[in-house]
């Protein structure tokens, strides 16, 4: 057996970092995987808690759950039932809560397996979402440990949601569904004649759900059933359900029940011998793809087939960048889980425990694409196609929307348009493909413009909103949603807003400049210049940068605020952006470091609002220490080893990196309670009676720029255009580290030697036994491997 990694008392990290084993079903909160195809989606906790949705968790649910992470009863179950004793337990804990002789849970890439052991059956069920099919496979290996034969049952359960989630009027959204049974699949199908999309006529609630949902087996069912109360039975429980009384499920379909899925199959079972079973659950276009889903993946070999496609779509993602430090959970998070957590969840899956969502956010799924960079920018590109054609002729963007209503919220938010000109510049870095911005896109009212005219119609939106003074106005709010109260009468404003843009513009002029755009580059400029003025005058607060002014003029985070009198954005993006001159950057990084870098990692803000203010906003009606009022935000978190990179400090980059990787959380764990393969949303301030709980896991946009922060500004490798930065700012204990990735279909792989235990500085580079002159290697471009010694001194 291999080592155990990071080791707490309910788990550890396999040796090769690519599984997290459970060791108890107890865990402090659930710990869940999020598994996606970019189309099908499941999500299942260590209890065997969990749901399953299409395209969007809220518009195209399968099966029903009600938010309860409490209890974490709302699953997709197996019982199993001895037909000799009629005793019976679950696959997973749930929902019987047996105390099993052995239950271990195995969150993979792509994949959770679940193995229990009671009463001399062993279980392996392994849940997977097949890759490019809307469908879920539940593989079970059932075992006989027993020296006797076993007669056994097997029921299947779980609710149908079918398409609006949750469906708080319940009683209302049952009456629709419609179950058969279909006897060639070996299984069930559900439909739905209510859905709240609008018909052809533009009329809401009057139309199909027009997807045929089922669950098939790759055994004949010798029963099933399609009615809660059939199965659970009258105030009853899913723990000791009727159903396990009865020798055979009713046969009963139709419209009149409150829909379930529940397939009974008998397995009897000589001394040590094994079988395996596969339960097939999705979401077809039709009755016709249904059937051919489910008679395709329900036998054991296209199932086994299927998972190997698994494996082998996640290797593509991940084995294209690796990097090998001393720090292991630095490799493990940055190799494995961050890739995963980002793709998997947030941008194909778009839901997760805590936050049930389906929507695409402008700015959220562009940050988060930059996950593709190093493996398959093309992904990046793609998003950034789909986000440019959810912009207006005036620059304004959707701010949210639905993937399948369409439908969004449009805003006055005063940075969301800006990430897409943020984000096409660091495609560009890595890509060097400038032909893409002549790529013509539509706008969302009309008319189209290719994608360089798209991001200037972002500059030149935010150009439109500076305040009389001339600062970036806060409008709505800025990235920190939080902030709703500040700006709404257009006259507050945003120091962290006029920072961001800076940044843009430093960059951008350059692509103007490739682009022969001479006017659209000397107004840049001048903005540039505009902005450095401006805010070094007005936003300076005498040892930080304030957050922002309100619409009557106070400021916010400034020293005379009582309560958030620094925010950790507008000091950590003075440096990112080069606003603040040399000696006012370490100033303010000096004040985050005094009031802000705690225990945990960064706090947003310091100190916390107490009361709710209307003229600051909703950041200020979170219990203090909680979420954007002064817990550790994950996302703006990660900047901060940025920040601190930039400025040369490599032993406070890497504390404000080693603080937030939640491998180290596992240390203290009961502390932390999140699950320590994946980034939280957020963890609580000091004040918090909870100080360090790790909270809204998975769905966090901190998973991509935890990895980028890691490569980018830690070991310091970065791409710009057509060449390579090499720039490490790393602990000086380290000897060294290793780094290989895919940089325009070349692959570097780079081996850099710390000997003289330096924390920066690069003393010489060989590339393929040539000195270079300087830390910057020109890309070769000729798709061949090539090695990079690097020495540090
Ligand atoms: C949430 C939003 C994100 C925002 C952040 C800070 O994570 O999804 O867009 O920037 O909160 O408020």
């Amino acid at each position: 057996m291999g080592k155990k990694l990071f080791q707490n008392k309910y788990g550890y990290f396999t040796e090769d970092g690519r599984e997290y084993v459970i060791t108890s079903p107890k865990t402090p909160k659930p710990w869940a995987n999020a598994i996606s195809n970019g189309d099908y989606s499941t999500i299942i906790s260590q209890t065997g808690g969990g749901f399953s949705w299409r395209t969007s968790a809220t518009e195209n649910r399968i099966t029903r759950t009600f938010q309860d992470t409490i209890k974490d009863d709302w699953g997709k179950y197996i019982y199993i039932r001895d037909e000799a004793t009629k005793d019976y337990w679950s696959a997973t804990w749930k929902p019987v809560c047996k105390e099993s002789d052995f239950y271990e849970v195995r969150h993979g890439i792509g994949y959770s397996v679940i193995k229990s052991r009671d009463n001399n059956i062993a279980t392996t069920m392994k849940i997977f979402v097949v890759p490019d099919n809307p469908l879920e496979i539940w593989e079970l290996e059932i075992e006989n440990t027993d020296t006797k034969e076993r007669q056994l049952n097997l029921f299947t359960y779980f609710e149908w949601a079918l398409g609006d989630a949750p469906d708080i009027n319940r009683e209302f959204h049952k009456l629709f569904i419609d179950t058969k049974y279909n006897v060639k699949m070996n299984g069930l199908t559900a439909e739905k004649c209510m859905w709240s999309m609008e018909n052809s006529r533009g009329q809401a609630g009057n139309t199909n759900w027009p997807y045929v949902a089922f669950h098939s087996c790759s055994e004949t069912p010798i029963a099933y059933d399609t009615d809660k109360e059939n199965f659970i039975g009258m105030y009853s429980s899913e723990e000791h359900p009727k159903a396990m009384d009865n020798s055979k499920l009713t046969c009963k379909t139709g419209r009149y029940g409150d829909a379930i899925g529940a397939l009974q199959v008998t397995v009897n079972l000589e001394p040590g011998e094994k079988k395996k079973i596969v339960f097939t659950l999705g979401c077809a276009d039709s009755m016709e793809h249904a059937d051919y889903l489910a008679n395709r993946y329900n036998n054991i070999d296209e199932s086994e087939n299927a998972f190997n496609e698994v494996n082998k779509m996640w290797d593509k993602y991940l084995n294209t960048e690796n990097i090998n430090t001393p720090d292991n959970g630095m490799n493990i998070m940055t190799n494995i889980w961050l890739k995963y957590q980002a793709l998997s969840c947030r941008i194909w899956g778009r839901t997760g425990y805590y936050q049930v969502n389906g929507g695409y956010g402008f700015r959220d799924q562009l940050q988060d694409s930059l996950i593709y960079l190093e493996n398959n920018p093309e992904g990046t590109k793609d998003r950034l196609r789909i986000h440019a054609s959810q912009q207006k002729n005036d620059g304004s963007v959707t701010h949210w929307w639905r993937p399948i209503s369409k439908k969004g919220q449009v805003s006055r938010c005063s940075d969301d348009f800006l990430w897409l000109p943020c984000i096409t510049i660091a495609y560009l870095k890595e890509t060097n493909d400038f032909d893409f911005m002549d790529e013509e896109i539509t706008y969302l009212d009309g008319g189209e413009g290719s994608i360089y005219e798209h991001c200037k119609k972002s500059i030149n939106r935010s150009f439109a909103m500076f305040s009389p003074r001339g600062i970036p106005l806060m409008g709505a709010h800025d990235w920190n949603d939080g902030l709703s109260g500040i700006g709404i009468d257009m006259k507050g404003e945003s120091f962290w807003v006029g920072e961001f843009l800076y940044y843009i513009l430093s960059d951008f002029i350059s692509i103007a400049q490739e682009k022969e755009d001479k006017n659209f580059v000397e107004k840049c400029k001048d903005i540039c210049e505009l902005l450095r003025t401006n805010i070094n005058k007005y936003g300076w607060d005498g040892k930080w940068y304030l957050q922002a002014t309100q619409d009557n003029g106070e400021k916010v985070g400034a020293k005379y605020n009582e309560q958030g009198f620094i925010y950790l954005n507008p000091q950590i993006w003075a440096v990112i952006s080069g606003i603040a001159d040399n000696d006012r950057a370490k100033k303010c990084m000096d004040s985050v470091s005094k009031y802000l870098l705690k225990d945990y990692g960064a706090l947003l803000l310091f100190p916390e609002y107490s009361t709710p203010d209307e003229k600051i906003g909703y950041i200020t009606r979170y219990a203090p220490g909680l979420r954007e009022n002064g817990g550790v935000y994950t996302h703006a978190a990660t900047w901060a080893v940025r920040a601190y990179a930039m400025l040369g400090d490599a032993d406070k980059a890497y504390e404000a990196y080693r603080k937030i990787c939640p491998p180290n959380r596992s240390n203290d764990i009961d502390t932390y309670m999140g699950e320590p393969y994946v980034t939280p949303g957020n963890s609580d301030g000091p004040t918090s009676p909870y100080y360090g709980r790790g909270s809204w896991t998975w769905f966090t946009g901190s998973a991509q720029w935890l990895h980028r922060v890691a490569v980018q500004w830690i070991l310091g490798i970065r791409p710009n255009y057509n060449e390579l930065i090499i720039d490490p700012c790393i602990p000086k204990e380290w000897n060294g580290f290793t780094y290989t990735r895919k940089l325009q279909d070349d692959i570097y792989m780079i081996e850099v030697d710390n000997s003289a235990h330096v924390s920066k500085g690069v003393k010489e580079i060989i590339v393929d036994g040539v000195k270079v002159e300087s830390n910057k290697i020109a890309t070769f471009g000729d798709k061949k491997e090539h090695v990079v010694k690097v020495i540090m001194g």
